[in-house]
């Protein structure tokens, strides 16, 4: 296992270049199911989510190669339609192929994803919506079966606005025969680009980026190139790195507009930004001011930048309230940042973050993905050095992190280390 050496107290100063999204690629590289060919996705980053459903993708007989970050994807010689728990367990974004699976083949066999280390995560839409579609579905030994010879278009709601949920059953209803209509559709741009990426393929979508979907499924789609968002996660942490270290910091290849929730904020918190294009510059020169957030569903405050502010709060000028509405129990770095010296106090789907208190290098453990870049930003800024343990939890969502922050004056060296 990895762990990070972050040395405290280093300005960062410099160009970064975003990579592609994570979140997209896991919902664009399950298309390759629905059509045979050879499929290149442009802008693909290398993570370890990457890496782990091109693995679940060639146990079905996908071909998949990431040749920089082009991932060619040969789907010609598909032979079998069960997802194992060995993948699922590593990535709940595997139950993706349920939804291809059963509309081009009519059979899937999906483990049943687990909870998290953030709480319970049902895939209760997911099923409902591919059930609305004529799909059989049972549940027995752990796993999802699925079966229909060919879905039908219907209406179907989603009671709650869900990422995954939007991504599978829309990827179901774009093969199944005639009108399905969904509402309370995710507007993520991740499921945009979806949604995009499958009308290049051939699908009739129309409403792409509202909550409502027209689809008038067809018989066939064709395999495509198609080009992966930025990523505006790994963006958000990018910026808040840069205001954290009074920095002065440009982004290259970053959609701003997927980021208004997260300038808007940085901006009450005293940071100056300038959006030209496809780049933004920050800047800061002081302390931040207390800054509340909640998250919410896209266009709100993104729960995957939630635990990062938490962290640039343990620097603001007062008290500030981090409130998770999607995942009320996204706290689990609030004992690893307390390590550090962090006053901060949870309650019910919240916490709060008291700045000003002193930060200190510690050993620190991840717990999961956003958790983990919460705490390297803290190390960042305390005195001294912090050890993360456990940065697998961190490789499965950023390329590359230690070196793109060393790259603008971060100090963070990787090591192995025999912990289990
Ligand atoms: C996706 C993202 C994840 C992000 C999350 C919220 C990927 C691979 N992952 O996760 O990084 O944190 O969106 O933006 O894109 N829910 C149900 N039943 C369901 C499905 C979801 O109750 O069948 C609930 C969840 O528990 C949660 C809310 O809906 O409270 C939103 O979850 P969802 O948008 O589905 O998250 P994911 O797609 O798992």
């Amino acid at each position: 296992m990895d762990k990070f050496i972050v040395e405290g107290g280093h300005r960062l100063n410099g160009r970064i270049t975003v990579s592609g999204a994570k979140n997209a690629s896991l919902a664009l590289m399950p298309t390759c199911l629905l059509a045979p060919g050879v499929f290149h996705l442009d802008n693909t980053p290398n993570n370890r989510d990457v890496w782990t459903f091109s693995r679940l993708l060639g146990s079905l007989g996908v071909h998949a190669e990431l040749n920089g970050h082009t991932l060619l994807l040969d789907s010609t010689n598909i032979n079998s339609f069960e997802a194992p728990y060995e993948h699922v367990k590593k990535m709940r974004a595997s139950i993706y192929v349920l939804g291809p699976l059963v509309a081009r083949f009519g059979q899937a066999r999906v483990s049943l994803p687990g909870g998290c280390n953030f709480g319970p995560r049902p895939v209760d839409l997911h099923l409902k919506g591919l059930e609305k579609l004529g799909a059989q579905i049972s549940i027995d030994g752990g796993y999802i079966n699925a079966s229909c010879p060919r879905l039908q278009g219907a209406p179907f709601h989603f009671d709650i606005s869900s990422v995954g949920a939007s991504v599978n059953v829309m990827m179901a209803a774009v093969l199944a025969k005639g009108h399905t209509t969904l509402t309370n559709v995710a507007i993520e741009p991740e499921v945009t680009a979806l949604a995009r990426m499958l009308v290049s393929m051939g699908a009739n979508i129309e409403g792409i980026g509202t909550t409502t979907l027209e689809i008038d499924g067809v018989d066939e789609l064709r395999p495509v190139r198609h080009d992966t968002i930025p990523d505006r996660i790994e963006a958000a942490t990018f910026l808040i790195a840069a205001a954290m270290t009074r920095g002065d910091v440009t982004l290259d290849h970053v959609n701003p507009y997927h980021l208004t929730a997260v300038i808007q904020k940085l901006e009450e918190s005293g940071a100056e930004l300038d959006v030209a294009g496809d780049t933004i510059r920050i800047t800061m020169n002081d302390a931040p001011n207390a800054v509340d957030i909640t998250t919410a569903p896209y266009p709100g405050y993104p729960t995957d930048s939630q635990a990062q502010w938490a962290a640039y709060m343990l620097l603001a000028k007062g008290a500030s309230r981090v409130r998770d509405t999607i995942y009320p129990t996204r706290f689990g770095y609030v004992p690893e940042l307390q390590r550090l010296g962090a006053d901060i106090e949870t309650g019910d789907m919240y916490c709060v973050v008291k700045g000003g208190a002193h930060l200190s290098g510690a050993t620190v453990m991840s717990s999961d993905l956003r958790a983990s870049a919460s705490l390297v930003l803290a190390g960042m800024v305390a005195e001294g050095s912090t050890e993360i343990l456990r940065v697998y939890h961190l490789d499965r969502g950023y390329e590359s992190l230690e070196h793109k922050l060393n790259a603008v004056g971060a100090r963070i060296r990787r090591e192995r280390t025999e912990e289990f």
